[in-house]
């Protein structure tokens, strides 16, 4: 039977999914992002049988394209690995992290959504705001938010 379990991870356990499905242009090793190891920064990850499949990064962070009464985290570096995409993978890291937020009081969680990943985020409940945009060596991507 499937063992299915998200929880929160240390950073460094993030690197190699982040490689792989976000950053190949990378080396493992420059995975890394200034804010994973902020005392406010969290990171979820979605274990399959014990193996690390799905990973994303919770940061505090505010976008000024939101009201300032709002607390806000922005998503980063979210990806399941290519063998277990669409098998809700990433649906129960967001469902483990809302969780986590809503204790925080968060209001808003955001995100650069690449735009492959939109469906994904809509699927899940965000939206989008305001139009496309270039992030260098990654491609288009659109703002994106949940209301917790
Ligand atoms: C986007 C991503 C994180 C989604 O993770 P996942 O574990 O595959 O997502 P889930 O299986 O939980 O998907 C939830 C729903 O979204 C759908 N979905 C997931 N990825 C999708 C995609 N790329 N296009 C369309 N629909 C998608 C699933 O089919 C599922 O729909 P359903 O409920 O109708 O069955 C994953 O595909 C990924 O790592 N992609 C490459 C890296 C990336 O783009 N990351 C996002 C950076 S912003």
């Amino acid at each position: 039977m499937k063992k299915i379990k998200a929880r929160l991870i240390k950073s460094h356990l993030t690197h190699q999914i982040r490689n792989k499905v976000l950053w190949p242009h990378k080396n493992q090793e420059n995975c890394a992002i200034k804010e994973d190891l902020l005392k406010e920064t969290f990171h979820v990850g979605v274990f399959l049988n014990e193996e690390l499949v799905s990973i994303g990064t919770f940061i505090k962070i505010d976008n000024n394209l939101f009201e300032n009464k709002h607390k806000q985290y922005r998503l980063r570096a979210m990806g399941t690995s290519k063998e277990h995409q669409k098998k809700s993978m990433g649906e129960k890291l967001i469902l483990h992290a809302k969780k986590i937020l809503i204790t925080k009081k968060v209001d808003i969680l955001w995100c650069d959504a690449r735009k492959e990943a939109i469906t994904f985020y809509k699927k899940i409940g965000f939206k989008t705001k305001g139009s496309y945009y270039k992030i260098p060596k990654i491609g288009i991507h659109k703002l994106m938010y949940l209301y917790l």
